[in-house]
């Protein structure tokens, strides 16, 4: 058997008491959840070396990762619920101030566990109170009380129900206006992020500002409906993964960690899980930096659907503050 990865660890901002998070974690969103398949590559993965779970409450995979932490403590694999990290995310039906510690309470439920390491709000976008619906529809949109949501995710890492907390999808100019207000500044915005999606400007500002960036889908989401093949195909990678006896899945989470950033991928494959975690024990050159920072900038998930002439972003430039 294959000797466990250490994975290298990052800490979380300095007011969420110095914590850390493995920078490389394992992705749980698919179109269509197969909680056996989930089940046993979360055991092959923490055989493997993975601490770093990053799950949400609509892709209906939370139930099925605790119970395979749970066998992984009970097999001997890890010691206790401390030695994972667990990533969970806020729906936005539930993206409403008096639903937060209530969607949280029914994550941790869902779970069986007393915390979460990390709760992000899943989308700068709410959907009307009630069943947790997605896509969400037109007629579902609501503007994100930010303030509101924001106090009450503040509240439930003080209660202790969240060791930090968080935005996704969240551009600049968000993060900014967040940072301006927040008593607890936000640990984590996760993003997508690829060779094909390198969010330089974002990167940058959070940086700056002590935000650590997650990057999702750093494959490009490849056979997913919400993604593409596009990054796995690309002549460009190939020819660095080929010249470096690597896959090109391992250059895109090798360039990912390079340039400083967290990465969550997914895959459910024994095979793809031990290639995805090679990654510490070599780099890219400068040269393999220079070709991937000329691979021309395409978004794959643009999401119009939280686009509407009725709704609270009239346009994509707007719900993305022009980062796309
Ligand atoms: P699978 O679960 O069958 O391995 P992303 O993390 O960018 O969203 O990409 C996830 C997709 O990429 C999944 O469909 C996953 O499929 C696939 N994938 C994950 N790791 C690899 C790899 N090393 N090589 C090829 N495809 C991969």
């Amino acid at each position: 058997m294959m000797a466990a990865t250490k994975i290298p660890e990052v800490v979380l901002g300095s007011s969420s008491g110095q914590r850390t998070m493995p920078v490389l974690g394992f992705g749980t969103a698919t179109d269509c959840l197969d909680p056996n398949a989930l089940k046993t590559a979360v055991l092959e993965a923490i055989k493997l070396g993975y601490r770093h779970f990053d799950t949400a409450s609509i892709y209906t995979s939370e139930q099925t990762l605790g119970e395979a932490v749970a066998e992984a403590i009970s097999l001997g694999l890890i010691a206790s619920r401390d030695q994972v990290f667990i990533t969970s995310k806020l729906w936005c039906n539930d993206a409403h101030p008096d639903l937060v510690i209530p969607a949280l309470k029914k994550s941790l439920q869902n779970l069986q566990m007393e915390y979460l390491d990390l709760y992000l709000i899943h989308w700068p976008i709410s959907g009307k109170p009630g069943k947790l619906v997605y896509p969400l529809t037109e007629e579902d949109l609501v503007p994100l009380d930010l303030k509101g949501v924001w106090a009450a995710m503040e509240e439930s890492q003080r209660v202790g129900l969240t060791k930090s907390i968080g935005v996704s999808n969240f551009s600049s100019k968000k993060t900014e206006n967040l940072l301006s207000f927040a008593t607890i500044p936000p640990s984590v915005n996760q993003v997508e992020m690829s060779p094909f999606w390198q969010q330089k400007k974002l990167r940058d500002f959070c940086k700056a500002n002590g935000v650590v960036v997650t990057a999702y889908s750093p494959l490009g989401g490849s056979g997913t409906s919400w993604g593409s093949s596009h990054v796995l195909e690309s002549k460009v990678l190939q020819e660095i993964a080929e010249a470096r006896g690597k896959t090109i899945a391992q250059v895109c989470i090798r360039w990912v960690y390079q340039t400083g950033t967290t990465v969550a991928v997914k895959s459910y494959n024994k095979e793809r899980l031990k290639q995805n975690v090679q990654v510490f024990d070599w780099e890219l050159s400068e040269e393999d930096l220079d070709k991937i920072n000329q691979i021309p900038q395409h978004k794959t998930m643009l999401r119009e659907e939280y686009v509407s002439a009725h709704g609270p972003y009239k346009s994509l430039e707007e719900f993305w503050d022009g980062e796309l």
